[in-house]
């Protein structure tokens, strides 16, 4: 082990130093991190989902200075709308649109789709941002509980529908923004969606985001030969209106300790613009480090090939849509 590995493993050993903004700043330096507007990605086209607050917001500005075609999707057309005139001014990049979609919502979803397959030739980043830990219950129009629907079925069908476009823009990358909060929950089928009289939010949260992070190791297991990399990554604990509203004690303790949004979003950017994710699949990242997907035993015995399966199944059952694509 290198000096750099052991030093970096006794940052990530306790959360509080690894997840703030001290796991940040003490990993860029140890690593010598390029600086994200080293990067080109002229000609790139980037779809990036919760793209108008906190991490999605950050992302999306620092894109769009590194010279992408972005096009940001988040729940209303107005808001989105004033999000793209707000980086259009500030990075002096035009190449910035929007579509309005709700995750959750899958007719939503397939309008999502085509309207990327009809505007862009190609594809070369697909970014699952959205999401947010809701404290109350709610369900998605197809009846699946709204957190499972938003981050787990709906990212699935988007990835699914335009499959074949990543596929003719290869080395293209699906990148899925996990959380820490996963640690703590196995994976579970048959309790995926919690009911309203068993729900907490912060469990619900977990479930769905192991979901994510399994899937995402599927994905690449699957369909990794037609040169997309699929990545998941969790961003430590970002000061964001997201994290505000939902953890609002947590966000006031931790306060100076979060990260700044910009910090959150680091290694979504350098997912998606340099070449060494480029090397592996299927991986889970923070600080643009490969991480563990369980860090308890308790967790790591839930994840059977069994279970995998199963919730591979599940999930494109309820999207209505199989995974294939058009050329071998
Ligand atoms: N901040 C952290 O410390 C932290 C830690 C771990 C994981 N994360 C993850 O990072 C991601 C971003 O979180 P954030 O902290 O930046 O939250 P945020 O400030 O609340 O931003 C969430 C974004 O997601 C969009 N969104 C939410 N639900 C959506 C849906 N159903 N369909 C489409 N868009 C939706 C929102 O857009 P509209 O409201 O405009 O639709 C907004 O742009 C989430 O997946 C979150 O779980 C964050």
């Amino acid at each position: 082990m290198s000096g750099r590995a052991i030093a970096d493993a006794i940052i990530e050993a306790p959360v509080v130093t690894s997840f703030t903004r001290l796991g940040y700043q003490a990993r860029r330096r140890l690593d010598g991190w390029t600086p994200l507007d080293g990067y080109d990605l002229t000609g790139r086209v980037v779809v990036l989902t919760g793209a108008t607050s906190g991490l999605g917001y950050a992302a999306a500005d620092q894109l769009a200075r590194c010279g992408a075609t972005v096009v940001l999707v988040g729940r209303s057309a107005a808001r989105n709308e004033g999000v793209v005139a707000e980086l259009i001014a500030q990075t002096g990049n035009p190449s910035i649109t929007q579509v309005a979609a709700d995750m959750g919502d899958y007719q939503q979803v397939r309008n999502l789709a085509d309207r990327v397959l009809t505007d862009h030739e190609r594809l070369d980043v697909l970014v699952h941002n959205a999401g947010a830990l809701d404290a109350e219950h709610h369900t998605a129009p197809d009846g699946t509980e709204g957190t499972v629907a938003s981050q787990v079925v709906g990212p699935f069908l988007l990835t699914t529908l335009l499959l074949d476009r990543l596929a003719t823009s290869a080395p293209s990358r699906v990148l899925t923004m996990s959380s820490g909060g996963m640690y703590a929950a196995g994976l579970t089928v048959t309790e995926l969606e919690m009911t309203p009289e068993t729900y907490r939010g912060a469990e619900q949260y977990a479930r769905a985001k192991r979901a994510q992070v399994t899937l995402n190791e599927m994905w690449a297991e699957r369909y990794g030969q037609l040169g997309i990399r699929f990545h998941a990554l969790h961003p430590g604990w970002a000061d964001t209106p997201g994290v505000d509203a939902s953890l609002p004690t947590f966000s006031k303790v931790m306060g100076p300790l979060l990260r700044t949004p910009e910090q959150g979003a680091d290694t979504l950017v350098w997912l998606a613009a340099d070449d060494t994710p480029l090397a592996s699949n299927g991986e889970f990242w923070l600080d643009r480090r490969l991480r563990s997907i369980h860090k308890l035993p308790t967790t790591k015995r839930t994840d059977t090939a069994e279970r995998r399966a199963q919730l591979w199944d599940w999930v494109a059952e309820t999207a209505g849509a199989v995974p294939h694509v058009a050329r071998p």
